[in-house]
């Protein structure tokens, strides 16, 4: 399987693994990952339950340690830099939107899309957060706190927060995961726009086929591993190429029909 490499990779694995040992001993859960993404690439991430997915996603993300090998994104060596490091690392090139939200409930939409920003020191927190949620379509409902809006539109205040500080890369772990068809299709049009207007590259764990074939290259993983023979669910031929030559195969379609 062809590798779609770039003189700047915005993240390279190299050897990947993760091992955590608990009570019931060491359990292997990456081994031996190699990928390169290319600066604005859309990538889905699918395999069974348990195969690593989110695990892979967090070590992009500074967020957890590999226990072997090399993760390099955004021209950082991850290894190399310590909890200060990484979380300075976050804050200037990841964007992460989770399934479960993780919103804070005490505050407003926009209190919680401009958080990162104000984080990072910056002193247009709340326009920038006022801009993302105006994108998002939730320009109407700036006070209104988590437990005031539907899932489908914390969803998108997760989208806006993710997006506050422009990251390069945007990591998504079944962002549709809690809604239904429709909204599940509306929040991923919002994600694929927002992620390719900015330029972004988007990493996309998903279930589901259907916004999996919407980004530009699959990456299966079972196991542990990354999985070259596709899985076995994708269509004949492999979907790595891209979306049918259609010349965006780098970029996800960004088409709200769910
Ligand atoms: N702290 C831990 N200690 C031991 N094993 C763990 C730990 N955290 C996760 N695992 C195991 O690692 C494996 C991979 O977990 P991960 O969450 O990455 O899977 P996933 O592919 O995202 O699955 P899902 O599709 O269900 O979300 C699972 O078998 C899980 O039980
Ligand atoms: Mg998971």
């Amino acid at each position: 399987m062809p590798t779609p490499t770039s003189d700047h990779p915005i993240v390279s694995l190299r050897d990947l693994g993760v091992t955590l040992t608990g009570a019931a001993g060491a359990v292997e859960i990456l081994r031996g990952i190699d990928l390169d993404l290319s600066a604005g690439e859309t990538v889905s991430v699918v395999g069974p339950s348990g195969a690593g997915k989110t695990t892979l996603l967090m070590v992009i993300g500074g967020l957890e340690r590999p226990t072997g090998g090399r993760v390099t994104v955004a021209g950082h060596d991850l290894g190399a830099l310590d909890e200060d490091g990484l979380a300075r690392f976050r804050g200037r090139h990841v964007g992460i939107v989770f399934q479960a939200f993780h919103l804070i409930p005490t505050m407003t939409a926009i209190e919680n899309v401009a958080a990162p920003r104000e984080l990072a020191g910056e002193t247009d927190a709340f326009e920038r957060a006022t801009t993302e949620l105006t994108e998002v379509g939730l320009g109407h409902r700036l006070g209104h706190y988590p437990g005031e809006l539907s899932g489908g539109e914390q969803q998108r205040v997760a989208i806006a927060r993710a997006l506050v500080n422009r990251p390069g890369l945007l990591l998504a772990d079944e962002p549709t995961g809690n809604l239904d068809a429709a909204t599940g299709g509306q929040v991923m049009g919002h994600l694929l726009a927002r992620s390719r207007a900015s330029g972004a590259t988007l990493i996309l764990i998903t279930h589901d086929a259907r916004l999996a074939a919407r980004c530009g290259r699959t990456v299966h993983v079972a196991d542990g591993r990354i999985d070259a023979s596709g899985g076995g669910d994708g269509p004949p031929g492999g979907s790595e190429g891209g979306s049918g030559g259609d010349g965006h195969d780098t970029v996800c379609s960004d088409d709200d029909a769910a």
